[in-house]
């Protein structure tokens, strides 16, 4: 399942983050990635601080409290998010991300938008699939969430800057197939709920719902 979430950082968080940023060094992402990816891969990173560490921690906390990230990825570990920059001319050809990230199995990748889509051309996140390509660009705040498994890449920036945070997450249920049941019956269960309270049917929902993820939670 492939889902966006706006509003993940306000406009003030945001500016407050992007100035965070500034003061940091950015280099060249080659070093972060898998050896047949280095080959494809055109961008800046942010390196490793402990302001960084700090800005990573606030990005998994604002993604972690969001009510429908927590039902889409049911996450039971974050990777520290990397914070990266394309100017005109970089790009990131198309991949697969590593399965094992320091000893985390990669169920989900996320990428969070942190400039707005007017301030540059180019720079969508493209991801390819049997049905084709979905290209995706979200204004700044929103967070793009899809299975780690698939084929992406990051088209060629022309103008501007694309400025995101990009992190993977270790989910309790292992399949995408999986998770997306568990999120149709949970938003269900939910809107069930908001019309007619708790009723007989909600707590069957709600039986199933728990009693699917006892059966496929790897806790
Ligand atoms: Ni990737």
């Amino acid at each position: 399942m492939m889902l966006s979430i706006g509003n993940i950082l306000d406009s003030a968080a945001l500016t407050e983050l992007r100035a965070a940023l500034d003061a940091l060094t950015f280099v060249d992402g080659r070093a972060t990635a898998g050896w047949s990816a280095a080959e494809v891969k055109r961008n800046r990173q942010a390196a490793p601080s402990a302001a960084l560490r700090a800005l990573q921690e606030q990005i998994v906390k604002a993604i972690r409290d969001n009510a429908v990230f927590q039902i889409a990825a049911r996450p039971k570990i974050f990777t520290p998010p990397l914070f990266a920059r394309y100017g005109t001319g970089e790009t990131y050809g198309a991949h697969v991300d590593d399965a094992i990230m320091g000893g985390t199995r990669t169920d989900i990748a996320y990428t969070l938008f942190l400039q707005e889509p007017q301030d540059y051309d180019g720079g969508e996140l493209v991801i390819e699939s049997t049905s084709g390509e979905q290209a995706v660009k979200l204004p700044a705040g929103a967070v793009f969430l899809y299975p780690a498994t698939t084929l992406h890449r990051v088209a060629p920036v022309t103008r501007g800057e694309r400025l995101v945070a990009v992190g993977w997450i270790r989910s309790l249920i292992r399949s995408a197939g999986q998770r997306e049941l568990l999120f149709d019956l949970d938003t269900a269960r939910r809107a069930l709920f908001a019309r007619e309270g708790k009723s007989a049917e909600f707590d069957l929902i709600s039986k199933s719902l728990s009693n699917l993820l006892r059966m496929w939670a790897e806790d």
